[in-house]
């Protein structure tokens, strides 16, 4: 189904939360769902580097990454009507999160610390460099508690929360886009 509404002449779909949070997955079903194009953050970066982004932390280090992930953001902001999956991270820089207020209409997925420990446990699930040396039990609620505010101000005054634990990837598109007024 292809969509059109008349906000996504100006602005994006921004898809953020916390590592585990399904952005990557919720955005290819959104974008399956409504035929908007999808521009995720973090495959961009792998893109432009010819390396996993572990590699680029071990590598090149995290001021580096997250200097490449504003740029990849701002690029995507220049633009509108596409759907961009954020990294875990993206909404720690200030601007970052100025800019998708600005230029995004921002879905927050949710996930409790219970099931971002049950699902970096899935053996599938991608290397975390962030989390590498550490034990997750202790790191996830202190990195959880430090950005929830930070999430919540990325979400400006149009963006929705909505919870993922114990949901499935389609069930959570079809929310999304029930209540960004996609459907019809
Ligand atoms: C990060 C999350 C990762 C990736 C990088 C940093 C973070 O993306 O951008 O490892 O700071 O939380 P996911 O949220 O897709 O794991």
């Amino acid at each position: 189904m292809n969509v059109r509404s008349a906000w996504l002449d100006t602005k994006n779909i921004a898809l953020l939360g916390f590592m585990t949070a399904g952005k990557s997955r919720v955005g290819q079903a959104l974008a399956l769902r409504t035929g908007l194009p999808l521009r995720d953050v973090d495959l961009l970066i792998e893109a432009i580097e010819r390396i996993p982004i572990h590699r680029i932390f071990q590598e090149k280090g995290e001021p580096y990454f997250r200097a490449l992930e504003s740029r990849v953001l701002a690029d995507l902001c220049a633009g509108s009507g596409q759907i961009v999956s954020l990294g875990g991270g993206t909404v720690l820089l200030a601007e970052n999160r100025a800019l998708l207020r600005a230029r995004c209409v921002a879905v927050w997925l949710g996930v409790s610390v219970e099931q971002v420990l049950t699902r970096l446990a899935d053996p599938e699930s991608p290397r975390r460099p962030l989390l590498e040396g550490h034990d997750p039990a202790v790191l996830v609620p202190q990195l959880l508690g430090q950005r929830e505010a930070f999430y919540a101000e990325a979400l400006g005054d149009d963006g929705i929360r909505v919870e993922t634990d114990g949901r499935g990837i389609d069930d959570l598109a079809a929310e999304i886009a029930l209540r960004l007024g996609l459907v019809g």
